[in-house]
């Protein structure tokens, strides 16, 4: 039952907003960074990955890429360029330091153990995670979000649409590899 809500709830959810962060997400913490952040040649790890439509959006943008997506729900796949895995966050059956880039969009706040995502990130990699929010409280969401992480902050901003959904997104640098 709760399985089948989840996804009913997240089936139709590539909305027109949900695309526009995804859109704002790769033009303004990706692309600019691209000598930095490598996606095509990462291991990528996204936490609480849904149905996986950042990764769609990606791909359809020509970033050709494979993301491993852990998730508590078995949903299926926006695309085929993922492998998901079925688990806990709070317990991320991944080893310490093996992946470049993590991503976790709008999961963070259901994470009991949020480090658990510095722990999987190799030395040098990047974190980009987003939460919820809107104009009146991004910035005490975004003070939050980077309270939970021992990472260097290398970029963080709003997406969305002040009218529907906002996100507030961080991007993160771990340690002094340059
Ligand atoms: C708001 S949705 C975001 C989905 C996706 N990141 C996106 O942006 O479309 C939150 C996701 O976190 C998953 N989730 C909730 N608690 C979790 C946990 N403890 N571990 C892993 N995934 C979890 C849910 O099943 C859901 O897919």
């Amino acid at each position: 039952m709760a399985e089948n809500f989840t996804s009913e709830i997240y089936s139709d959810w590539m909305r027109s907003t949900q695309e526009k962060k995804y859109k704002e997400i790769l033009l303004d913490f990706i692309i600019p960074l691209r000598g930095k952040i490598d996606l095509e040649n990462s291991k990528i790890a996204d936490i609480g990955i849904g149905k996986g439509w950042f990764e769609k959006k990606a791909v359809e943008s020509g970033f050709d890429i494979n993301t491993v997506g852990l998730d508590i729900e078995k949903m299926d796949m926006a695309t085929d360029r993922i492998d998901l895995v079925v688990g806990s966050g709070d317990y991320i059956p991944f080893k310490d330091s093996s992946f470049d880039v993590v991503l976790s969009f709008d999961t963070v706040h259901l994470l009991k153990k949020p480090w658990e995502i510095e722990r999987i990130l190799s030395e040098g990699g990047h974190a980009i995670i987003s939460t919820h929010c809107n104009e009146r409280n991004f910035k005490r969401k975004g003070d939050k979000v980077k309270s939970l992480f021992d990472l260097e902050v290398l970029k963080e901003g709003l997406v969305g649409d002040p009218d529907d959904e906002m996100s507030y997104v961080v991007l993160f640098r771990n340690g002094s590899v340059v």
